[in-house]
């Protein structure tokens, strides 16, 4: 029996077609209405693909909803309450993106660091020949990271940390036992003890603004900040009054509280690096995860375990 699958926004070519196959697809984002189409096929709906989130409401008009696959590794845009309330299994995608992950961390550290992006545009202004050399830099060898979330990402960007060179530390809500770095049950003193803050642990209430005003300002006027995360961890308006007044060294920023908005002061500040969400986004990584989103339903409809719950 084919079940009735629901995607909420347009998810990759590869996904759309994978499913087409196995599923019968209803696409929410080609209904005119949406309240009336949900209304009408509803009942049938047994499980979601998305890359959008799900929010409790939605689930309760899917009163035979069974799974939701989620493209991405957090999941805090999906109503995990009313989910586990309701018996709805979620996937996510974890693992398959550590790596592309964690590269654009280090590239994003060492464009700050080296400030590539700015003598880029130094270069392109013809300001080399007019004014001379660009002035010196920073680097990255021999100085001290500190990892907010030492999870899967976080160890591989632990990783590649030290083959720059680097000293690495960690905090998060415990120590692990067999990791070598040291760690830090405080925040705010690891930051004051580091260069770099790279932020890698998951969205959701528990970490909301834990990388406030005061860890900012511990990090100090020679630290650094790099958010790889999500944008709800850090205050954002603070980050941006310590930027401004120098009271914090620099930002690499991939992710913001209200994507795709940022405050536009952020654009004229040459301490800071700024990505528009591209943690996981390259063709390799993104098609693992679009496939890992596609065996998660599959799994599930041929009576077999999930292969990567999250509940
Ligand atoms: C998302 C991410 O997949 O995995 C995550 O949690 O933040 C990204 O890799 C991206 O937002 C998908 O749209």
């Amino acid at each position: 029996m084919t079940a009735d699958i629901l995607m909420i926004r347009p998810m990759l070519p590869s996904v759309i077609e994978a499913l087409d196959k196995t599923f019968r697809v209803h696409r929410l984002w080609e209904a005119d209405d949406e309240d009336a189409f949900l209304a009408e096929i509803g009942d049938k709906i047994r499980g979601i693909a998305t890359g959008a989130g799900v929010s409790g409401a939605l689930m309760r008009k899917l009163p035979n909803l069974e799974i939701i696959g989620s493209f991405g590794v957090g999941y805090d845009n999906v109503d995990i309450a009313t989910a586990k309330q309701r018996g709805i299994r979620v996937t996510n995608t974890p693992d398959v993106l550590n790596d592309a992950v964690a590269e654009i961390t280090l590239a994003m550290m060492l464009a700050l660091c080296r400030r590539i992006v700015v003598a880029d545009r130094y270069v392109r202004d013809g300001r080399w020949p007019k004014e001379g050399a660009h002035p010196l830099t920073g680097e990255l060898t021999g100085q001290t990271v500190g990892i907010l979330g030492l999870g899967r990402i976080g160890k591989e960007i632990a990783r590649r940390c030290q083959v720059f060179k680097m000293q690495v530390v960690y905090h998060g809500r415990s120590e692990q036992r067999f990791e070598p770095f040291p760690y830090y049950a405080d925040l705010t003193e690891m930051a004051s003890a580091v260069d770099w803050l790279v932020v890698i642990a998951p969205g959701g209430a528990e970490t909301k603004g834990i990388v406030s005003r005061e860890v900012m300002e511990a990090l100090g006027p020679n630290g650094c900040l790099v958010n790889m995360a999500r944008g709800s961890l850090v205050d954002e308006t603070a980050l941006v009054e310590l930027l401004q007044s120098g009271k914090l060294g620099g930002a690499a920023l991939d992710v913001f509280e209200n994507e795709p908005e940022m405050p536009e002061a952020l654009w004229t500040l040459e301490n800071v690096v700024l990505q528009p969400h591209q943690g996981s986004a390259t063709h390799k990584t993104r098609w693992a995860m679009g496939d890992l989103v596609v065996r998660n339903l599959e799994a599930h409809f041929a009576g077999r375990p999930a292969l990567t719950p999250v509940v």
